[in-house]
Parts: structure tokens; sequence; C-alpha cells
């Protein structure tokens, strides 16, 4: 198939359009809008149903060719997406449940979810040609783009706090990027995005973050997980999507996932989707809390947790996050480290699955929501498993060695 479905992008802020032959990045206007993608739904829906689907024989993302912005042949095509639904069986038990699912996307092929992002990103690079990439991230986004980049023969450039992950580190040395340590000094800001902003402008890299406002096409990798989940359980579906948020774009993602569903006919009705944050960073689950929009959002100064995927000093896709809690009747939840590297070990101790803590976040709100009656033990809930615990095993490895790396107060995890 050659034929693209995207029929235009339309500026989050502002509302202009642009046809997707412009090939749009940035809204013209620099309003930091998103250049949402909008496509032909009635022309998907004559191509795919679930029948058609399900005997398509391509595992990875561009199963969903349609649904996306760029064309396969331009991927480089790592293996990216097709992560198994696991029921949390034991883990499920010691909770009260028989419907806990874990979607593990700690099997891509640089082991996070951001291998979807970057997958489409990178491709969209290039389809337009570009040679020098360039990307804020806390870590997993820059080693996947870095890795994709290898793959594709771009140079990636790369801007990282300095406390990233040593495996997100090694990471990028072997796949060959550039690495920039940016560290925040001023209260607010964000670092990684200002320095990768200005490279952009001096040099001329192809901006290819995670977050929706710079970059339009790699929003479009993550939902295909949501895809995935309808899939896998036949298209029963879940009542209830844990997302772990820092920026707010995989959980814009899956906003997009169960709309497009809807907008081609596939489902009719939304799974209620969960923001899930850090106590040390949690200015999107406030807003959603207290029920107010990005203009009245203040950013936590210096955002601090042992979930370091999840310290963005601002939430670049909170404005859609935000509509997606909002008109799926979800929640914001906010949880603690203690809870968070509790959800790390047992993940790990009764399901076999070794995340990092971002990566287990979604699920360390499981048991506050329970307690607070907000999901039923009927609910079918699945907890999005975003990252390995193989790229910053220390931080794990504190928690047997009596509380490093846990809240202030310490957290003694015993065996
Ligand atoms: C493992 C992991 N999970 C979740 C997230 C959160 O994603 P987002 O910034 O899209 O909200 C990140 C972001 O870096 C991450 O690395
Ligand atoms: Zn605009």
């Amino acid at each position: 198939m050659s034929l693209s479905y995207v029929e235009r992008l339309v500026c989050s802020k502002c509302g202009t359009r642009y046809e997707p032959s412009e090939n749009p990045i940035m809204c013209r206007r620099r309003d930091l809008g998103r250049l949402d993608v909008v496509y032909d739904y009635d022309g998907v829906a004559e191509k795919v149903d679930r029948r058609g689907l399900s005997s398509r024989g391509v595992r990875d993302v561009w199963r969903y060719e349609e649904l996306l912005p760029v064309r396969p042949r331009f991927a480089a095509r790592l293996g990216e997406g097709g992560t198994p639904l696991v029921r949390a069986r034991r883990l499920g038990e010691k909770l009260g449940t028989g419907n806990l699912l874990l979607k593990d996307d700690t099997r891509n092929p640089t082991a996070s979810f951001k291998d979807r992002a970057m997958a489409v990103g990178s491709a969209k690079a290039v389809e337009l040609k570009k040679n020098d990439v360039a990307i804020a991230s806390s870590g997993n986004a820059a080693a996947s783009l870095a890795a994709y980049s290898a793959a594709s023969g771009m140079k990636c450039h790369a801007y990282v706090p300095p406390d990233a992950a040593a495996g997100k580190i090694a990471q990028l040395l072997l796949y060959g990027a550039s690495i920039t340590k940016c560290e925040q000094v001023k209260e607010g800001e964000d670092a990684t995005v200002q320095a990768m902003l200005s490279a952009v402008e001096r040099f001329g890299y192809y901006p290819c973050p995670s977050f929706g406002p710079f970059n339009p096409y790699q929003v479009e990798g993550p939902k295909t997980m949501v895809y995935e989940i309808y899939e896998q359980t036949e298209w029963e579906g879940v009542d209830v999507i844990l997302v772990p948020t820092g920026s707010g774009c995989l959980l814009t993602g899956i906003w997009k996932g169960v709309r497009d569903l809807k907008e081609i006919g596939l489902i009719r009705a939304y799974p209620r989707i969960v923001a899930v944050q850090p106590n040390g960073n949690r200015a999107l689950v406030r807003a959603i809390q207290k029920g107010t929009g990005m203009d009245r959002l203040v950013p936590v100064p210096y955002p601090a947790s042992v979930a370091g995927g999840l310290l963005d000093p601002y939430p670049w896709d909170g404005d859609a996050a935000i509509e997606g809690v909002r008109k799926t009747r979800g929640w914001g939840v906010s949880v603690s480290d203690r809870d968070i590297l509790r959800a790390v070990k047992e993940l790990a101790a009764f399901e076999g699955i070794f995340a990092e803590p971002s990566g287990a976040a979604g699920l360390a709100a499981v048991r506050e929501l329970f307690s607070r009656g907000e999901i039923d033990r009927d609910d079918r809930v699945v907890a999005l498993v975003t990252g390995s615990g193989l790229k910053e095993p220390d931080r794990v490895i504190g928690m047997f060695e009596g509380g490093r790396g846990g809240d202030k107060n310490g957290t003694r995890l015993r065996p």
C-alpha cells in the first residue's frame, strides 16, 4: 500500500490547518501547539476491520499502517511493538482480582515503549531525507531514537539530564549518538528541551523528541499499544488503562488510539484512562484533580522521584492528556516512590517482569484505586509497563541495601 490516509494536520492551539504534503513539524505561528494528525477515517474504515486485522501477518507497529503518518518503506524496523499482554495471575491474586493485565512494553528493541514513537518519528525523518536528528529526553526516548538513527544512517544528537541512567547512556554511546548533558539551573526550566531547541535553530537539526509540540509524527506511534490491547482481548477491550505519565505524550497517544478505533467503528465505548505521576512531579495530576486546564498548571520547581522517566519539568502534551482523562471519565493519581519501588519488586517477584521504576508507576496506582473504590475488582484493568529494569539496576539494587533510591525516610523491602 502506498496511499496515505492522512487528511490534514491541525494545530491544537490555534486551529491552523496544514496539508500533509507540507510535511509541517511545528505550527508556523510558533504557539507550541501540537499539529494533530487527522486521518480520512471513512477511507481507513473501508480498509480496516476486525477480521482483516486478525489475518495480517505483520506483528510490529506497521501492522496498523493505515493509521500511521508515514509509510513502512521508510522505517528501519527493529521489531517495535507487538508486545505481550500478560495476565497478572499471581499478583492479581494478591490484590484480589482476576482481571489485571500487563502490557509488557519492556520487550521492545531498546527496551522501552519509546520505540513505538521513535520508529515512526525516525521513518518520517528518513522520508524527509534528514541527516541529523535531535532529541531532548530523560534517556529512553533518546536511546530509542539513537538506535533507529543508527539503523537508518542518521546522526542522533541527544540532550539528556546529568543523572540519566547508566544503561540509557550506554545505549546512546553504543548507538553512536552525540550526548549533551544539560543541568536544570532555574526553577521550572526544561533544560534539555531548551538545549535541543537552540541546536535545532543553530545547526538545522530535525527535532524528534517524544513531545508533540516539536514533532507531530512520533506521537502517533504509542497509540498502537491500544490497537494491540483490543486485538489481544479479542475486542472485549478493557475498563481501565493505567498510564505512567511525564510529559503526557504517551497518554496523548493512548487517547488518540481509542478515538481512532471509535472513529473507524471498531469500538463503541472508551476505557477509563488514568494518568499516574510520582508525588515529586505531580503537576498534571493536580490539574486533573482540580478540574483546571494547562493555563492554570503550576509546574513543580525541581521535580524529584525514583522514576527518572517521569521527571519532565513541563508536561508538553498536558492539554491532550487532560482531555483524554476527562473525556474517558478517568482519574489522575500520584504515587509515592515507595509504592513505585514496591510495584517494581512485585512485578518481578510475582510475574517475572523486570521494569524500571517509571515503567512500573502505572501499576503502583492500582492499590489506591481499589481502596478508593474508583475501580472495582471485576473491572478489567491494564497497566502499561513501559521500560525495562535493566536500564537502571542500581536504583532497584538499592532497595535491598537498606533504602537507597527510596523516599527520604527510606524504603527497605525484604525479599
Ligand atoms: C519508562 C517510561 N515510562 C513512561 C514515560 C512517560 O511518558 P511521557 O513522557 O510520554 O508521559 C517515560 C518517559 O520518558 C518513560 O521513559
Ligand atoms: Zn498554532
